[in-house]
Formats: C-alpha cells, sequence, structure tokens
C-alpha cells in the first residue's frame, strides 16, 4: 500500500491487518522502559494540517515518534501557504526536503487524493487525515478497532451512527469501513442533515433516535459542525439537542454494555450529555488511544512496506 486515501482503498482483509498491527504494536510497546520502537528509524514524517485538529494531528505526531520516524508538524499558519503559496508548491517543497510520508489534513475535498497524483510514483506516501466533508479513513478504522474490542466481531453487529451526516467526513468513512466489516450501519439524522445521494450508501436512514437506540449493539454520535452550515434549514442547538442530543435519558434506553462513541471534538450538553460522555459505557478515550496504535499500524504498512507485525 502506497497511500491511505479512502476506506474504499481497503478490503476487509486489509483493513483487519491494519487493525491486528495496531494491537501488535500495542503489545510491542507494553512493558518498555522507553516507549520507542525502531520500526521508522531514518524516516520523515511531516504533518501538513490546513485545518484545525487536536486527536488526529497529535496521535500521528506521537505514533512517528514511537517507532523512531522524524516528525515535522506543517500548518496553514506559520507556513509559506499563509504568503499565499500554492498547495501544490508546498507538498513538492516538503517532499524536496524529505518527506516520505505527508499526513493532510484539508478543508477541500479531495485534497489528499490531488496530492497524491501530483507525486507520482516517485511521490511521498500520502494518509488523507481529513479532507473536507469527505472522508477521514484512519477515523473509521480506529473506530473499527474500539469497536471490535467491545463488541468482539463487528459481523452482523447494529452500529446507529447519529447527528450531522451532512459535513461529516467521519460518518462516510465509518459508514462504508463497517458495512466492508460485516456491521449494519443505521443513520439517524434530520432530513436537512443528511448528504443527496445518501441511498446509494451501504446503510438505512432513521429520523427518530429514540426508536433506534433499544435494538443498538453501539452508538456512534457525530460532531455538529457549525463552521461548515452556511445557508440551508438547520436544526438550532436547542432542537438539534432535545431531538439528537444522546441525555441520560436515552442513555436508559441502551442496553448496560452498548458502547457510545464520540469522534471529537465533544459539544457538550448539545451532542452528548456530560453524565454520558463521561459514564462507563463512553469509548471516547478508549478511541483517542486507538487512534495512535491504528495510525502506527498505517505508518508501519506505508513506510516499512510491510505485510504485517509478527
Ligand atoms: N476526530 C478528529 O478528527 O478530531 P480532531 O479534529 O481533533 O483531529
Amino acid at each position: 500500500m502506497k497511500h491511505l486515501l479512502s476506506v474504499d482503498d481497503l478490503t476487509a482483509d486489509a483493513a483487519t491487518a491494519i487493525l491486528d498491527d495496531a494491537e501488535r504494536l500495542e503489545q510491542a510497546l507494553l512493558g518498555r522502559e522507553v516507549r520507542k520502537l525502531p520500526t521508522l528509524r531514518g524516516r520523515t514524517v511531516m504533518t501538513v494540517f490546513f485545518e484545525d485538529s487536536t486527536r488526529t494531528r497529535v496521535s500521528f505526531e506521537v505514533a512517528g515518534k514511537w517507532m523512531s520516524a522524524d516528525v515535522i508538524n506543517v500548518g496553514a499558519k506559520g507556513s509559506s501557504a499563509s504568503k499565499g503559496e500554492s498547495l501544490r508548491d508546498t507538498v513538492r517543497t516538503l517532499h524536496a526536503a524529505g518527506a516520505d510520508c505527508l499526513v493532510v489534513r484539508h478543508p477541500a475535498s479531495g485534497a489528499a487524493h490531488r496530492i497524491a497524483a501530483w507525486g507520482g510514483a516517485s511521490g511521498p506516501s500520502v494518509v488523507n487525515a481529513g479532507d473536507g466533508t469527505h472522508e477521514h479513513p484512519t477515523q473509521a478504522l480506529l473506530d473499527a478497532l474500539t469497536l471490535r474490542q467491545r463488541l468482539g466481531s463487528l459481523a452482523g453487529r447494529r452500529v446507529v451512527v447519529v447527528g450531522d451526516v451532512l459535513h461529516s467526513r467521519v460518518a462516510r468513512s465509518n459508514a462504508h469501513l463497517l458495512a466492508t466489516l460485516g456491521a449494519e450501519v443505521v443513520l439517524v439524522a434530520p432530513p436537512t442533515l443528511l448528504p443527496i445521494g445518501v441511498e446509494q450508501w451501504p446503510v438505512s436512514v432513521a429520523h427518530h433516535l429514540d426508536g433506534e437506540l433499544p435494538g443498538a449493539d453501539a452508538v456512534m454520535m457525530l460532531r455538529v459542525q457549525a463552521e461548515r452550515m452556511r445557508g440551508g434549514f438547520f436544526p438550532s442547538a436547542r432542537e438539534y439537542s432535545i431531538s439528537y442530543g444522546l441525555s441520560a435519558r436515552r442513555q436508559a434506553l441502551l442496553g448496560e454494555d452498548v458502547p457510545v462513541l464520540h469522534p471529537g471534538p465533544m459539544v457538550r450538553g448539545m451532542e452528548i450529555a456530560s453524565a454520558v460522555a463521561d459514564s462507563a459505557q463512553s469509548a471516547v478515550l478508549a478511541q483517542v488511544r486507538n487512534g495512535v496504535h491504528v495510525r502506527m499500524a498505517v505508518l508501519y504498512q506505508l513506510l516499512a512496506g510491510a505485510e504485517g507485525v509478527s
């Protein structure tokens, strides 16, 4: 695998191999006095983030450092992108400066694909760390790992994904990857927060959250992406919270062992009540921890040329 741009790049076997490698790499680090593996010594990973991030950028940096790669962080602010340099010139410059891998977050859907195409066969590996409203493949992989750990297997499991599907690259990547791994995905959203063409996704769609919770094996809440809502008829924060927020009352409709996921950052009190986010059912911090190990596995597979950790 040269790039990871979309979950469509992954068969069920390829995705499972990444999840297995993530768990093996986690095990390999356990009990070490110094949390470092020599695997990527001499490799240079550059995180190129043109949108803000806490979890994804930090976990890629930790992942690279724990495998001894040199990791350099580049942002729109502080780079010559702020002086009007084109994206193409920026990434060509970073490759010329020694990047073996570019981890890219960009507000434009398709940006990571463009960067990979510009590099051609001799260019750096590219990981899509979130492109506009399109895809966030490593988020879907870390969510799949979290669900596999909580549920044992994804096959036949009913995962209810709730909220702002329209603007969510997390929802799109999860819907496709979870279906590839055999899960049944139900999207629950108001009609104005569903994308055109959702009927072609491998999911079913519902609008009433209370009716979907009792049969769920897992619930994934989405962030409401206010920064992408320009025009359109979107519910107010109060309307959204009443109809789609995961309150303590709604949590009681779930089985006691049903995990609650959220990719973060959470808008507490609107998308999810604090009591739910901080409850034993919440998998939010497990998702973050798994994010480091999944991103280690992805960098390992792209840069160490390996089929799997043994
Ligand atoms: N889930 C996620 O992508 O979070 P960040 O925006 O903080 O990276």
